[in-house]
């Protein structure tokens, strides 16, 4: 029998993190150069399940019966074997990722969306993309206390989307493909921590703060019908402006603002934090002719790994 094989993207939010915890929309895009990528075969004649992972640091092969309860694998395999009724057949599931952790760019939803699908197709079930939704979504929440969803709805459905929580996920259109560099400060900060920073400000500076959500939720309007009509000037003037109300809020830090700063000296269109912030990746979006001037510039000033990319219009029916 060929393995069952899965994938998943990794995503950025290009505008709106944070706010869109608090019922403000936010913009997500899937980032389609690294992936997770999951493998499932029948363990026939094996008494135990076995997950293989295989990174480009480390490989490790675990029994699954000895994963920890919360472990994020273990819930996304229980949350699909919970839909049949009968003792799930053994398996071995080879599990690949090139997300980096813990960096803004969903590894984790990345891994339950590609579990998710992986697990239900192994067992012969069809789940829609708004049931692998959910269920990467408890997935989640195990791993970050209340996640706003927007990371596994724009992994689970692959296009870049406009995202809140009070209304239905939609597609957005990205008419002009945009190239965007992405830079890792080399940091890493949980973003349930960062989340929870902006909480306390909010808690203890309510005057201050709750403007600066509405500021996010505006350029976020705004942002779309940019992204729409392909203004990229104006996109990246929403992007430094995204980034300054972020930094406001908390979540920015000295190694995000120096990488921020350094991207616009080398020519960049705009440029901000993305995802939880205090440390991990920083994104930036420029001319085709400027990438490599920005890309060498964030290196020089202490960027310790780049992905240079492009982000396009949605892909429909995907
Ligand atoms: O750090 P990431 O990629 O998981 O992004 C988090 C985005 C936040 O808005 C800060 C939190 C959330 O749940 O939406």
């Amino acid at each position: 029998m060929p393995a069952i094989i899965s994938k998943a993207s990794g995503k950025i939010i290009l505008f709106g993190e944070h706010a869109v915890v608090y019922g403000y929309p936010a913009i997500a895009v899937p980032i389609d150069t690294i992936q997770v990528k999951v493998s499932i075969l029948p363990a026939i004649n094996k008494e135990q399940s076995i997950i293989k992972l295989r990174n480009i640091n480390w490989h490790d092969d675990v029994l699954f019966t000895a994963l920890d309860e919360n472990d994020p694998i273990r819930i996304s395999i229980k949350n699909v074997f919970a839909l049949i009724n009968q003792t799930p057949p053994h398996f071995e599931m080879t599990i690949s990722s090139s997300i980096p952790i813990a960096a803004g760019l969903g590894s984790s939803a990345a891994l339950a969306v590609a579990i998710t699908k992986g697990m239900s197709r192994f067992l012969g079930i069809y789940l829609s993309n708004d049931e692998i939704n959910v269920l990467a979504y408890k997935s989640e929440e195990i791993q970050h206390g209340s996640p706003s969803g927007i990371d596994n709805s724009v992994i689970t459905f692959g296009h870049p989307i406009l995202y809140s929580k009070s209304k239905e996920i939609s597609q957005i259109e990205i008419r002009n493909a945009i190239h965007i560099i992405l830079a890792d400060t080399g940091k890493r900060t949980l973003t349930k921590d960062v989340v929870s920073l902006v909480k306390k400000n909010l808690k203890k500076k309510p005057d201050v703060i709750k403007p600066i959500l509405a500021e996010i939720g505006g350029l976020v309007e705004k942002a779309t019908d940019a992204l729409l009509y392909g203004r990229l000037k104006e996109i990246g003037n929403l992007m430094v402006r995204n980034h300054i109300a972020l930094k406001k809020l908390g979540a920015s830090s000295i190694e995000l603002d120096q990488l921020v700063e350094s991207s616009l000296i080398n020519g960049a269109l705009g440029a901000k934090l993305c995802g939880g912030g205090k440390g991990g990746y920083m994104v930036a979006v420029c001319e085709p002719a400027s990438c490599e001037r920005v890309s060498s510039g964030l290196v020089s000033d202490g960027a310790t790994h780049i992905i240079s990319t492009t982000i396009v219009g949605s892909k429909k029916g995907k």
